[in-house]
C-alpha cells in the first residue's frame, strides 16, 4: 500500500454548498491558484452541470491550473458526466467524480429507486465517464449508513468498470472514528478487486468528528485519499478541515507513517483568502489557523516556550504560514509595484481598467493606513466591497454621528443602477443607523442573520472586515466589506449582500434531488 496521502480539496464544491458561501467565477479561480500553491493533489473545482456559471468556473480552473488535478462532480447520469467531461476538456490532468446514494433511506425516500436500479446506474455512470478520462472517482453517497453487503456489490462493480478512487462518504456526519475506520477496512478486505482503487475518506462535521473520522479511515481503514476543505468550510457544520488533517498526519508522522505533499507554509494565506472571500470568519481558537492557535497566554507556558519552544509547541507557527503576515506596500509604492504584487498573489484582473480602479482604491487606503499587507490587497480586489462589487448598489460615502446619550444617526450615499441615492436614519448604534438608512430606500425585506466584524491584520490601524448574512425567501447570502472605518465596512457589506440577493439563481444542488 502507498505511503503517500493524497489531499483532495473540495472547498470550491462542497465548501461552496455552505449557505451564503457562494463565490464569483474570478474568486474561484483565485482560490484554485492558491490551492495549487498549497500543492493539493486534486482540486474539486465545482459541479459543472449545476449551472452555466459553474461549468465556466470548472473550465477556467482546468485551464489555469497546471500542477494539481482538476475535478468536477457529476451525478451518476450521462448529462452530468458529459458536462463534467466537456468542462474539463482543456485541463492538464482531469478527474470526474460521480456519485449516487446507496443507503436504504436515501434510495427509497430520496431517489425512489430500488437497490438494483442504483447498482445499474452506478455501473453505467462509471462506464460512461471512461469516455472522457481514466481518472474516475466514485462515491457512494451516505456510504457510512449503507448496508455493507450492498455496498460491496456496488463498489466491486464500479471498480470493475474502471473507477480508480472509491470515496466512502459520511454525508451526514453520523460516523464515529473506530467504526468508520473498521467499516472501510472490512469493505477493502471483502471486495476482491479493492486493490485496483485508491480508497478515500469524505467526512462531515455534524458531530464534530470529521477530522477524527478521516484519520481513523486512514489509519484503520487504509484510506490513502482525504477529502477536505480550507477552514472546514462546508454545508451545515462543515467538512473535514484540510489544515487540521494535514498537520495531524505531518506532526504525527511517527504514528501515521505517511507523506503529504502539501506546502504547509501556504496554509495561512489559503485560510485568509477563503475567509475573506466567503465572509466565513475563522474562530480565534480554531486549530492551526485561529488567531490564538499559537498564542501562549499563561505565564507558565510563556516561560516554557522561551526556555525551549518544544515544551508547549508541537508545531511552529511559521511552518503553517503565520510569518507570511508582512508589510508589502506603502503610500509611496507605484502602480508597477502594485501590479507586480497582484501577480505574486496570483490575482489576475481582467482589464487594465480594473487594475487602475484597484490601484486607485489602494492609494486611497494607503493614505489612511501606513502599512499595507497582503490581506489588505486581497480585500481590495475581492469584488465584494460595495464600490467594486457587481450589481445594482454601490457604496459612495457615509457620514455618521454618535455621542454618549444621543441616538446615533447615519447619512449614507450610494448609487442604485448608476443613480445616486442619499438616505438617512437613526439606530441603536452606528451600524444599525447605517443599515436602517440603506433599508429606508431599498426596502429589501431581507432578514439579517449575522453581522460580524473581524480585523484583517493586527493593530488598531487594521481594516475591519464586516460580514453581513441576509436571508430572503429561503435564499441566504453573505456580503463582505472592508475598510479602516468599520461603519463604512458595514455599509459596503450590506450593499454587497443586497446585490447578491438580486442576482438570479439557476443552480442545481448536487445532493438536493
Ligand atoms: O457528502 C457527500 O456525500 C458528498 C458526495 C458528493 C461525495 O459531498
Ligand atoms: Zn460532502
Amino acid at each position: 500500500m502507498s505511503d503517500k496521502l493524497i489531499v483532495f480539496d473540495t472547498t470550491l464544491r462542497d465548501g461552496e454548498q455552505s449557505p451564503g458561501a457562494s463565490m464569483t467565477h474570478e474568486e474561484k479561480v483565485r482560490i484554485a491558484k492558491q490551492l495549487e500553491k498549497l500543492r493539493v493533489d486534486i482540486i474539486e473545482a465545482g459541479f459543472a452541470a449545476a449551472s452555466n456559471g459553474d461549468f465556466e468556473s470548472v473550465r477556467a480552473i482546468g485551464l489555469a491550473i497546471k500542477d494539481s488535478t482538476v475535478c468536477s462532480l457529476a451525478r451518476a447520469n450521462d448529462r452530468d458526466i458529459a458536462r463534467a467531461g466537456e468542462a474539463l476538456r482543456g485541463a492538464n490532468s482531469a478527474r470526474i467524480h460521480t456519485f449516487i446514494a446507496t443507503s436504504a433511506l436515501h434510495m427509497e425516500k430520496k431517489l425512489r429507486m430500488t437497490p438494483d436500479q442504483v447498482f445499474e446506474q452506478a455501473r453505467l455512470a462509471v462506464r460512461f465517464a471512461r469516455q472522457y478520462t481514466d481518472n474516475i472517482e466514485f462515491s457512494p453517497e451516505d456510504g457510512s449508513r449503507s448496508d455493507p453487503d450492498f455496498l460491496c456489490r456496488v463498489l466491486e462493480a464500479v471498480i470493475a468498470e474502471g473507477a480508480t478512487t472509491i470515496n466512502v462518504a459520511d454525508t451526514v456526519g453520523y460516523a464515529v472514528p473506530e467504526q468508520y475506520g473498521e467499516f472501510i477496512r472490512k469493505l477493502r478486505e471483502r471486495i476482491p478487486n479493492s486493490d485496483k482503487a485508491v480508497w478515500s475518506v469524505h467526512c462531515h462535521d455534524d458531530l464534530g468528528l470529521a477530522v477524527a473520522n478521516s484519520l481513523a479511515g486512514i489509519k484503520i481503514g487504509g484510506a490513502r485519499q482525504v477529502e477536505c476543505t480550507i477552514n472546514a468550510l462546508g454545508e451545515r457544520a462543515g467538512n473535514c478541515s484540510l489544515e487540521e488533517v494535514v498537520m495531524a498526519v505531518k506532526t504525527r508522522k511517527d504514528y501515521f507513517g505517511l507523506d503529504v505533499g502539501i506546502d504547509t507554509t501556504q496554509i495561512m494565506p489559503a485560510s485568509r483568502l477563503v475567509s475573506g472571500i466567503t465572509g466565513f470568519v475563522v474562530q480565534p481558537n480554531k486549530a492551526i489557523v485561529g488567531a490564538n492557535a499559537f498564542a501562549h497566554a499563561s505565564g507558565i507556558h510563556q516561560d516554557g516556550v522561551l526556555k525551549a519552544r518544544q515544551t508547549y509547541e508541537i508545531m511552529r507557527a511559521e511552518d503553517v504560514g503565520w510569518a507570511a503576515n508582512k508589510i508589502v506596500l506603502g503610500k509611496l509604492s507605484g502602480r508597477n509595484a502594485f501590479k507586480q504584487r497582484l501577480q505574486e498573489l496570483g490575482i489576475e484582473l481582467d482589464s487594465e481598467q480594473a487594475v487602475n480602479e484597484a490601484f486607485a482604491r489602494f492609494k486611497d487606503l494607503a493614505d489612511r493606513k501606513s502599512e499595507i499587507f497582503d490581506e489588505d490587497i486581497h480585500a481590495l480586489v475581492s469584488g465584494e466591497q460595495g464600490e467594486a462589487g457587481e450589481g445594482a448598489y454601490r457604496f459612495v460615502a457615509l457620514a455618521q454621528r454618535s455621542e454618549t446619550g444621543e441616538r446615533p444617526h447615519a447619512r449614507v450615499v450610494f448609487s442604485e443602477n448608476g443613480k445616486e441615492v442619499v438616505a438617512e436614519a437613526q439606530g441603536n448604534g452606528p451600524v444599525d443607523a447605517t443599515v436602517n438608512a440603506i433599508e429606508s430606500h431599498t426596502r429589501s425585506g431581507a432578514e439579517l442573520l449575522l453581522f460580524s466584524v473581524n480585523a484583517i491584520t493586527t493593530g488598531t490601524e487594521s481594516q475591519g472586515e464586516v460580514t453581513m448574512r441576509l436571508s430572503r425567501s429561503g435564499r441566504i447570502v453573505n456580503g463582505v466589506g472592508a475598510d479602516p472605518d468599520i461603519v463604512v465596512a458595514a455599509a459596503k457589506a450590506y450593499l454587497s449582500a443586497l446585490n447578491k440577493l438580486q442576482s438570479p439563481v439557476e443552480k442545481v444542488h448536487a445532493q438536493g434531488i
